[in-house]
């Protein structure tokens, strides 16, 4: 596989999803046991560059380099005092002078990676661009629904809640469509993307419908930072009609996952006694599953830029 960076799903064939996947899951195993590093990323460079606010996806990045082995080193940057593509792109410039090997951004605008990416000479990897795509998110998703269910394609999955803001969303979508997968996307319309119906999947405004026999519930945080209008009338509004509390659960297969990338807003997507009953939630899986990907990602972008340089040189 020769991939040079991991900006989106979009571009990846299946087999591509598969092999990452494969990999995390050795990883996901290693990391469970006491000899969970490796020197696999000795020597190389990794930056942390966030734009925007995160907890779980930066440290997560930060202790998968650290497992294997890379000199890890986190920006310290204020979306207030990057708003200009030119700003952004000079820092990256910036920092491209220091021969990294690794860069990993988030970022809100929608499509600055990939141009950030066409800018540097090493590897680029999204941490989630605006509303474009959160690629690690969808992989460990995916790999937490792989785990569970024994399967990653057939299943009937359901993504709710704030779709048009979410490139959680879209990443899935994606994701879970490459893998023949039955999508519903559950939410009011006033938070359903237009032409969303494009990507194949069916849409539903109503909560008991669309988990109806569901085996995967996927949840999403109401994104108030990315709306500038009335999307909703009131959050207890809001959580009557589309938050998952046991009744509307309840419509779902008798074994479905509920999972929540976080986030999570207890109380408005999501009623805080199903996020923590271990026989349904595997939102704690997600964040375990969370490391395995983004080591088994930094790990494939590393040889693939080793193989290359050593082509170069050849
Ligand atoms: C998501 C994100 O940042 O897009 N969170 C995450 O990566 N853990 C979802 C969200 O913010 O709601």
């Amino acid at each position: 596989m020769q991939l040079q960076h991991l900006l989106g799903i979009e571009p990846l064939h299946p087999q591509q999803i598969i092999e990452i996947l494969d990999l995390a899951d050795q990883y996901a195993n290693r990391n469970r046991s006491s000899s969970r590093t490796s020197d696999m990323l000795a020597g190389c460079t990794q930056i942390n560059m966030f734009f925007e606010n995160s907890t779980r996806t930066q440290a997560s990045f930060e202790i998968a380099g650290k497992r294997l082995g890379a000199d890890v080193m986190n920006m310290a940057m204020q979306a207030s005092s990057i708003k200009k593509g030119e700003t952004l792109i000079d820092t990256a410039l910036t920092l491209n002078a220091m021969h990294p090997d690794l860069l990993v951004v988030r970022h809100p605008h929608s499509g600055a990676v990939d141009l950030l990416a066409q800018k540097v000479n090493c590897a680029v990897l999204n941490a989630g661009d605006g509303r474009h795509e959160h690629p690690t998110q969808a992989l460990l998703d995916a790999l937490t629904i792989r785990r569970s269910k024994g399967r990653l394609h057939r299943l009937n999955i359901a993504i709710c809640g704030d779709i048009t803001h979410s490139r959680v969303a879209r990443s899935n979508l994606i994701l879970l469509g490459k893998m023949e997968n039955r999508i519903r996307l559950v939410g009011p319309a006033t938070l359903m993307p237009a032409g969303i119906g494009e990507f194949g999947a069916e849409v539903f405004h109503n909560m008991e419908e669309g988990l109806k026999d569901v085996d995967v519930v996927m949840m999403l945080r109401l994104q108030r930072e990315r709306m500038d209008g009335g999307f909703i009338p009131s959050e207890r509004e809001y959580y009557h009609r589309y938050g998952l509390d046991a009744a509307k659960l309840s419509h779902a297969k008798p074994d479905a996952i509920v999972m929540h990338p976080g986030p999570m807003n207890r109380g408005v997507e999501i009623d805080g006694d199903i996020a923590d009953d271990l026989s349904r939630s595997v939102i704690q899986e997600q964040v375990e599953m969370g490391v395995a990907v983004r080591m088994a990602a930094m790990d494939i972008l590393m040889r693939n830029r080793r193989q290359n340089r050593q082509e170069a040189q050849a």
